[in-house]
């Protein structure tokens, strides 16, 4: 039996602090959670203390999470900026950047930590997806916001497909996204349920 997914993000507590579903700021956590992995991977190889355990299920977590963002930005996320930005070079370049990370995924699916290359080729990857995400944030999606598109509908679009692709693989990635407290509103909302002193 496939294992119970957790939900994208709290989603009754966001929509209750905002009402919306920003598609940006769902690809953007999802960026901060593979750096984040990535970069407790960079530790483990620097200290080199044969932690294989730990990070095998780094490997595994962060291709999870890359290859749905891959699927979900290609699905839905650029065809969407590509009609609103009049662009269609900015799908492109973001699928062959895929295509490279794909192939990088796809290898290390096959190796076990303590493989030659294994180290090597998440390295790799991460640098890769450094890239992507230095693109994005600072030129797609600020053009994206200009555009006027509907983030709100596309990010419900979005967070579908992601529960759909979690639900198919059977996988059991904590996606819970954090929510944003820098909003008084937010901070008092939060209070009041209990979940903040
Ligand atoms: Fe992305």
């Amino acid at each position: 039996m496939k294992k119970q997914v957790p939900p994208l993000h709290d989603r009754s507590l966001k929509e209750r602090l905002t009402g919306k579903v920003d598609a940006i700021e769902i690809l953007t956590q999802d960026h901060r959670k593979v750096q984040k992995l990535f970069r407790e991977f960079q530790k483990l190889v620097e200290q080199d203390d044969g932690n294989t355990v730990r990070k095998e299920e780094i490997v595994r977590e962060a291709c999870a999470l890359l290859t749905i963002h891959a699927m979900v930005e290609e699905e839905i996320f650029y065809p969407a900026v590509a009609r609103a930005v009049g662009d269609n070079e900015i799908m492109n370049i973001a699928k062959v950047e895929h295509d490279g990370c794909n192939d990088l995924i796809e290898q290390l699916g096959k190796m076990r930590a303590g493989d030659e290359f294994f180290d090597a080729r998440f390295i790799v990857l991460g640098e890769a997806m450094n890239l992507h995400i230095r693109e994005e944030e600072h030129d797609m999606f600020p053009r994206v916001h200009k555009s006027g598109l509907d983030l709100d509908l596309i990010g419900r679009h979005i967070e579908k497909r992601q529960q759909e692709l979690l639900v198919e693989r059977g996988m059991d990635v904590d996606y819970i996204r954090d929510i944003n407290l820098t909003s008084p509103h937010a901070k008092a909302v939060l209070t009041k349920e209990g979940l903040l002193p």
